[in-house]
């Protein structure tokens, strides 16, 4: 195997792990702080340039002992920036200890059960949780015992960019649920394909969508054509979004922060085959809720055949009993039952990362049924909204940040 090839395949497995962990929120008591890791040489402790900034979160069991510890890379240490990440980690609904940083300060807007810390007795080394500082110095023992130098020319070869951000990165991949021999605490990180400087540029999502896509789109383009006229069901009809909403709604979603990426309302999956171009494009992956069963059979299916399955997660029931799963999201796509609009928004806007998306389908050809929920989003403070007339009309709201 060459090693470009080894790299693409560490590239994916990362992806998948990060993924995958994405899917976990910590709840409970959890403590909070930021560190630094990495860095060339060994340099002097704390902030020198040569470290990735990062933030931890532990959660405790009710002996405040460590149960699942998260650490996430960030870009620094404004609000917005640690709002967000702090958000991909922890339930909104967790009492979340941290210190005085600044970057804090927005936790108990965004409904946390947020207590501080703040003493001027304690030193830039020092941490104000005992929990915190042990999992802290365990991860970076861990992270020196993972890294090893490489010399000659290995070492020309094998770093994608040579930065020591990469390195610094790449090295927290590698400790991923490693079981720390001092506590029973789990470490899961996530996030850590997030690089500055991405070795590959963005897939398009327009301009070379794949012929299996392409296909299984034409097949449930004439489909949902037939459904129309020939006086099928309305359960059983496809009533998929028209393509340019399809073009609209990717956009969007890869223009949407971090975050998970979801949809309500399957159907055959038309609209995530949409998605899955936004995916392709940012490499992310798109959950999809479908009530009825043989939607979802008929979405499995065309999710095999267009060859986005690993790109999109099917999960088969109502939205409404999943929503506690689906942490912070940053874009959604609302396309079911009107009558469930109002349930699906109250309970996706809370959950929105600063700067995340809803956008919901049906703005204007279901507008009567929907003008209470839409006066609504148009008159709630937490985001900015409008009503865009394309294709069925697509209300787009976006969390105030
Ligand atoms: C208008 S269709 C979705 C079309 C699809 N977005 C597309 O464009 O290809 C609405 C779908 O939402 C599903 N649905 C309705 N309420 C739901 C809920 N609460 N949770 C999950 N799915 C739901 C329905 O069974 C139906 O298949």
């Amino acid at each position: 195997m060459r090693h470009t090839t080894a790299w693409y395949v560490l590239r994916r497995l990362r992806l998948a792990m990060s993924q995958r962990e994405e899917q976990y929120l910590l709840n409970g008591e959890v403590d909070g702080d930021d560190m630094f890791v990495g860095g060339v040489s060994p340099g002097r402790p704390g902030r020198s340039t040569h470290k990735v900034p990062c933030l931890i979160a532990v959660s405790l069991d009710k002996h405040s002992c460590p149960k699942y510890m998260r650490v996430t890379p960030v870009d620094g240490w404004d609000q917005f920036e640690v709002t967000r990440r702090v958000l991909d980690m922890v339930d909104v609904n967790a009492t979340l200890k941290t210190d005085g940083m600044g970057g804090f300060n927005d936790l108990s807007e965004m409904g946390y059960t947020h207590i501080r810390t703040i003493s001027a007795r304690l030193g830039e080394d020092e941490y104000f949780s005992p929990v915190l500082h042990t999992q802290i110095a365990n991860l970076k023992a861990q992270i020196q015992g993972t890294y090893h130098r490489r010399s000659g020319p290995q070492r020309e070869q094998h770093p994608p960019r040579g930065s020591s951000t990469c390195i610094a990165r790449s090295t927290i991949v590698s400790t991923e649920r490693h079981r720390t021999p001092t506590t029973s605490c789990r470490i899961t990180l996530a996030r850590c394909t997030t690089v500055k400087h991405p070795p590959n540029p963005e897939v398009s999502m327009f301009h070379d969508i794949p012929s299996a896509i392409l296909e299984r789109m034409h097949e449930l383009e004439r489909r949902d054509e037939i459904d129309r006229t020939d006086g099928t069901p309305r359960l059983d009809r496809l009533r998929q979004i028209p393509e340019e909403t399809g073009r609209f709604i990717a956009l969007w979603a890869a223009s949407a922060p971090d975050g998970a990426m979801i949809e309500i309302g399957t159907s055959a999956g038309y609209s995530a085959l949409w998605l899955s171009l936004a995916c392709r494009a940012k490499e992310r992956t798109l959950t999809t809720f479908e009530v009825l069963a043989k939607k979802a059979a008929i979405a499995r299916q065309t999710f095999s055949q267009a060859g986005v399955g690993h790109l999109i997660t099917l999960v088969e029931g109502d939205f409404l009993d999943h929503v506690d799963g689906i942490g912070a999201v940053g874009f959604c796509f609302l396309d079911a039952e009107k009558e469930a609009y109002a349930a699906c928004y109250d309970s996706v806007v809370p959950r929105l990362v600063p700067g995340g998306l809803l956008v919901a389908d049906n703005a204007i050809n279901h507008r009567e049924t929907l003008q209470p929920m839409i006066d609504a989003a148009l008159e709630d403070e937490r985001v900015d909204a409008l009503v865009v007339p394309i294709g069925k009309g697509e209300l787009v709201c976006r969390r105030r940040t």
